[in-house]
């Protein structure tokens, strides 16, 4: 199984990675699951932070996906390597909700990372917190 984590920044004019969601959601909920991949998408402000995991060819072509996907840009690989079993049962998605304090995000997102391999969390970690 591979892994991979990145970080890449929208080219939405609205300068919000939110806005493209919707459609993100759409396709990803069709296609991650023909294809095994699970993970994980994090936005905040302009910036993604996904985690993907799978079968090598499912990420490999799905990288290739990501990599031409004109509504973000700066994909910057942070993690890549083979894990024996998936750290994200499911495909999720992780949005702070606008009336949601960053305290109960914090929360949510610790209840998520729970079983993640530390070197994993880190990466989520790093932006709570920050
Ligand atoms: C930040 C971001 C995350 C994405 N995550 C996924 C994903 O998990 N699964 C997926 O199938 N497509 C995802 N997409 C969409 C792919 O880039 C691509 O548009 C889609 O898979 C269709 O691929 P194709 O154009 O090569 O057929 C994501 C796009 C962006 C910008």
């Amino acid at each position: 199984m591979r892994q991979i984590i990145y970080t890449s920044i929208t080219t939405a004019e609205s300068g919000r990675a939110s806005d493209d969601l919707p459609a993100i959601l759409r396709i990803a909920s069709a296609r991650n699951g023909l294809d095994g991949i699970t993970g994980l998408l994090y936005t905040e402000q302009d910036g993604y932070l996904q985690t993907i995991e799978g079968p090598e060819e499912s990420v490999a072509d799905l990288l290739a996906s990501l990599r031409s996907d004109p509504r973000h840009r700066d994909i910057k690989i942070l993690l890549d390597r083979t894990v024996e079993e998936r750290e994200f049962g499911d495909w999720m998605m992780v949005h702070r909700e606008r009336r949601e304090t960053v305290d109960d995000f914090d929360r949510r997102l610790r209840r998520l990372l729970m079983g993640v391999s530390p070197e994993t969390a880190e990466y989520f970690r790093a932006l709570v917190d920050a």
